[in-house]
């Protein structure tokens, strides 16, 4: 990754606007941060005056610090939230949390201190002492997360930080019950702050999922190294311990704002200065994003409805997109050079007599756009030298005059059908049926429709490639992403709607399981009029491998084009550097609270109706805890046959 690749801003802190000796854009170019931390406390800037800098230097680079005296008062919490809002402070760090276990361990808390009681008459007086002062520093972080809830909801233009330390067994916890408490209010986010002689990678873990926006890296967390020239007033260098390192590098990468965080009785100028050279360089050495993967980090957790190529005429910009992935068509030609050797060798055992020129194998591309996959059957019939007889079926009006006007590869002859493959009554029966019509759950894009329409063009001995498609399905944590549905007033139908997502800021919480298959050809005798044979439903049994909030669940799909030729958006085996699809999001309403080692049941049907010409998808769960079923009868999203 060079540094084009992030989007890492940094900032110091706590630094009162006032220390600055030169003009605050001049201090901020000659150290290279983006943002500066500063308390908005009374020796901070409250007692200052705004006027110190511009408005949108106030809302463009600082970071506004909630003093932990607020935590206590909620008068110091309003001054200072008041004073943030006069200044136009859109970036505000909330003071974290005293120190003490999650909200929800009180009872569990309570009833061992009683059974410690009972057992032990000496310790009643120090236990009840004890009990007092615990629980109101609990009534305190209560009121607390209160306060922060109270602000939320009042505001809608700022980013809030809530600061957790990360090796603090009870920090997600925490975070996840204010979170809740908050109904997962999109702008409030974890800031993490690093600390040491912990292992790092095991709680680097419990937070992979999460949308976490900062990370506080406390200067006194660096090494000073021993200087290099004897007696030289050279600049101080320092250095990360290992495992610090590898955090910072993975929360780099997901483009989350460093701060440094002075104490220790380091100086800004000295030590920060150096310490910031020191994080700057580790961004700079960061691996190198492939071509791949650079092109695709900006498609992250951005939510898109499916396409549905069969109701809806796709646009040219559309094609340009699967065109532009080169590892699919080259897949299909394999698939059908393959299957064209094998037609050839058996042609040849049958009739022998019969020359292959003369009678060529009849190959159909059923759906084929401005003729991507066209192009890849007229490569294969080259390069196996199998002579091929090519007609491509498109009912998509604008793309069919593309394909009229083609000027195909050895000028091969290609015969152009405009119609609908399900209701076209062809000239003759072909040999290989070829088709791309997957959608990123498989079925999805109502490819088992359009194909088992299509099914009379193709002989009785005939292929059809894909022969086969697998839906799957792992459940999801994914908090942005479920924020950002829950925001939006049309809850219910958003909750109810699957969406295409390339997931960045998210968590797989058990196996992938598959869902449902479908294979093509059919025999004739099961291809039911009323379109029930493509019903399918299949109940899941997940266990689940962290703890974690589980926002729905992550759905993929696979495909057997021919023989040993697939394609795969399944994580477990995903075909390398295939970008034409992203996973589903199929989300749930209420967030679900789990544990490793927790079971989830959940059921996932698909449901057809030939009367209201539609395919829709309903989903539950039914442990641990009963969710409704989720679009019923599709009444949010459905698929238009
Ligand atoms: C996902 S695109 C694939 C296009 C092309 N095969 C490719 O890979 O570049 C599916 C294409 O099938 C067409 N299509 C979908 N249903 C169809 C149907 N019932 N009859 C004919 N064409 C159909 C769509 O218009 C669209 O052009």
């Amino acid at each position: 990754m060079s540094k084009s690749d992030c989007y890492v801003r940094y900032a110091i802190e706590p630094r009162p606007i006032v220390d600055f000796t030169e003009s605050f854009e001049s201090e901020i170019d000659n150290f290279g941060f983006n943002l500066l931390g500063t308390p908005l406390k009374p020796e901070g800037v409250i007692a200052e005056s705004d006027m110190l800098l511009s408005c949108g230097q106030w809302a463009d680079y600082i970071i506004g610090g909630i003093s932990p005296e607020s935590i206590d008062d909620p008068n110091i919490f309003q001054a200072e939230m008041g004073w943030a809002t006069y200044l136009g402070i859109t970036y505000i760090m909330f003071a974290p949390f005293l120190k003490e276990g999650s909200f929800s361990t009180i009872k569990e808390i309570e009833k061992d201190e009683k059974k410690e009681k009972e057992k032990d008459t000496e310790k009643e007086k120090e236990n009840e002492k004890k009990q007092r002062q615990t629980k109101s520093i609990r009534q305190k972080n209560f009121d607390y997360a209160r306060m922060i809830n109270s602000v939320l909801q009042s505001t809608t233009s700022s980013d809030f930080l809530l600061p957790f330390r990360i090796s603090d067994e009870s920090s997600w916890n925490k975070w996840n019950e204010t979170r809740l408490m908050a109904e997962s209010y999109s702008a409030l986010y974890p800031a993490l702050i690093l600390d040491s002689g912990k292992v790092h990678t095991k709680f680097l873990d419990t937070w992979r999922g999460e949308n976490v926006k900062a990370l506080i890296i406390p200067s006194d967390l660096f090494e000073s190294l021993p200087s290099t020239k004897e007696g030289s007033e050279t600049e101080k260098s320092y250095q990360l311990p290992k495992g610090i390192v590898e955090l910072i590098k993975y929360f780099m990468s997901k483009d989350v704002d460093i701060i440094l965080r002075q104490c220790g009785g380091h100086t800004i100028h000295e030590d920060l200065h150096s310490q910031f050279q020191y994080l700057k360089a580790i961004e700079l050495n960061l691996p190198k994003l492939s071509e791949w993967e650079l092109a695709f980090k900006g498609c992250q957790d951005i939510l898109q409805d499916p396409l549905q190529p069969l109701k809806d005429n796709l646009e040219s910009s559309s094609y340009q997109v699967f065109e532009d992935d080169t590892i699919k068509y080259e897949l299909y030609e394999q698939a059908v050079y393959k299957a064209l050797v094998d037609f050839s060798k058996l042609r040849q055992k049958q009739n022998p007599k019969v020359k292959l020129e003369e009678s060529p194998i009849v190959v159909m591309v059923v759906g084929s756009g401005r003729g991507g996959i066209v192009r890849r059957c007229i490569l294969a019939s080259h390069n196996s030298k199998v002579p091929i007889k090519l007609y491509a079926i498109e009912k998509n009006p604008s793309a069919v005059i593309t394909l009229r006007n083609n000027k195909w590869e050895y000028d091969h002859e290609v015969i152009v059908i405009d119609t609908d493959m399900r209701v076209w009554n062809p000239p003759e029966r072909c040999d290989i049926m070829v088709s791309e019509l997957l959608g990123s759950f498989g079925d999805n894009e109502l490819s088992p429709e359009c194909l088992d329409g299509a099914q009379k063009i193709l002989k009785e001995d005939g292929i059809s490639i894909p022969c086969e498609y697998n839906s799957f399905l792992c459940p999801v944590s994914t908090p942005r992403l479920y924020n950002e549905l829950n925001e939006n007033k049309k809850k219910l139908k958003n909750f109810e709607t699957p969406y295409v997502v390339k997931f960045g800021k998210y968590k797989y919480l058990s196996d992938v399981q598959k869902c449902f298959t479908f294979v093509h050809p059919l025999p004739k005798e099961s291809i039911k009029q009323n379109n029930s044979h493509n019903n399918r439903s299949k109940s899941f049994h997940f266990v689940i491998s962290k703890d974690a909030l589980i926002h729905g669940f992550a759905a993929f799909f696979d495909t057997i084009l021919y023989k040993d030729v697939k394609l795969s958006i399944n994580p477990i085996d995903h075909t390398p550097q295939m970008a034409s699809w992203f996973p589903i999001y199929f989300p749930i309403q209420k967030p679900i609270l789990v544990k490793a080692g927790d079971y989830l049941n959940a059921t996932m049907w698909r449901c057809t109706s030939n009367d209201l010409k539609r395919v829709f998808y309903e989903w539950t769960v039914t442990y641990p805890v009963i969710l409704p079923i989720h679009n019923v009868n599709g009444r949010s999203s459905f698929i238009g046959l």
